[in-house]
């Protein structure tokens, strides 16, 4: 068994972060959303991992490497243009040949990894084995309808009006019939060779296509409270431990994973907390749930429950909250007269302003 990872696309709803970045390296506690999906593929037991990459094709490779580091063998498969989940099926025919696979959508996060899903599908062999999970608004995701023996009966992509709350999680199993349905179907209203229908199609034709509901899952609707809250429940499995210095007249209490070379002076952390390498605390108060990236400066100021990215420096300004802080974004207070405040935001940037 092979899996296909999809690190293309524009990640045009977590702007400004993707205006520099790969959607699929956004952090969650300090690390890229896709290593967690790489990891759960190792976990599970794959070894070969085919990751369709687009525009930032750099990027990712950057990352990842030939994946040695996770275990894996990583190949590359370039997409010209962000064509569809089925077109990415398509071009990687060739590498997948006539072997199962799971497909993982790499900006998608799921709670408890693959393991137990890719011992079932090597055991039963359906067609098709789809995650659900139930979200509050289902337009923004595939859609799925079940019979009432919770057998998949159809599929629809990001319906206006949908028929159940029960969205497509970016993680799919499949026989090698999927690249026959991903030949069969035409593209989508939004230009897309579709997944969703590739599965409608299988489904259509008779094959077995399973589903599992899951709870526990996040991906990049763009809503940053979507990222914070998993930000949350990432830092509450965190092992505490601190490879940098704290000096005598600092706390740390808590949860708290402090990185090699980072230095806490004068301040006092709250857990569940990490503080990336080389970042320095000075004068401070980290709450709850934030994660500092690498090569950070926070100095005389208070953060909790944010996501603070690599470079960023923070000074004299208390206090931020359930914030996310770009990469080498610098806040500072602005000068006393005139009372006025002093932005330069970079473009689809939000700035929420106590005053
Ligand atoms: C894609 C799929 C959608 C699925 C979602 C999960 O959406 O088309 O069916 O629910 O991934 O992340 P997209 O990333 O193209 O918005």
């Amino acid at each position: 068994m092979k899996a296909l990872v999809l690190a293309g696309g524009a990640g045009t709803r977590l702007r400004p972060i993707t205006h520099t970045s790969a959607k699929q390296l956004v952090p969650v506690a300090n690390k890229p959303v896709l290593f967690y999906g790489m990891e759960a593929i190792a976990a599970a037991g794959i070894k070969e991992v085919g990751i369709v990459v687009g525009d930032t094709m750099e990027k990712i490779q950057e990352a990842v490497g030939d994946g040695s580091k996770f275990g894996l063998d990583v190949s590359y498969i370039a997409q010209e243009a962000p064509l569809g989940l089925a077109h990415a099926v398509r071009i990687s025919r060739d590498y997948l040949g006539d072997e199962d696979f799971v497909m993982y959508l790499g900006d998608n996060f799921v709670v408890g990894g693959i393991n137990e899903l890719v011992a079932d599908f090597r055991t039963a062999r359906p067609d098709a084995h789809l995650l659900l999970t139930r979200v509050a608004d289902p337009r923004a995701f595939g859609v799925a309808e079940l019979d009432a023996a919770g057998r998949v009966r159809g599929l629809e992509e990001k319906p206006d009006h949908p028929k159940s709350d029960l969205a497509l999680v970016g993680v799919y199993l499949f026989s090698p019939a999927i690249h026959e349905a991903v030949r069969a179907i035409r593209p989508s209203w939004r230009g897309e060779l579709e997944i969703t229908h590739a599965v409608q199609w299988l489904i259509d034709e008779g094959r077995d296509v399973r589903s599992t509901l899951i709870s526990g899952f996040w991906k990049d609707t763009g809503n940053v409270t979507d990222m914070l809250e998993v930000n949350r429940l990432v830092l509450e499995t965190v092992e505490p431990r601190c490879d940098g210095l704290v000096d005598g007249a600092s706390e740390i209490i808590g949860r708290v994973r402090i990185e090699e070379g980072a230095t806490i002076r004068g301040s006092r952390v709250v857990g569940p907390v990490v503080i990336g390498a080389g970042s320095v605390v000075t004068d401070s108060y980290v709450g709850p749930f934030t994660s500092i990236a690498d090569g950070c400066r926070i100095e005389d100021s208070e953060v909790e429950f944010s996501i603070v990215l690599r470079g960023a420096s923070i000074s004299g300004v208390r206090r931020i909250e359930a914030s996310l802080i770009g990469r080498h974004v610098k806040v500072t207070p602005a000068p006393h007269v005139p009372h006025a405040h002093r932005l330069v935001l970079g473009d689809h940037s939000l700035a929420q302003i106590s005053s």
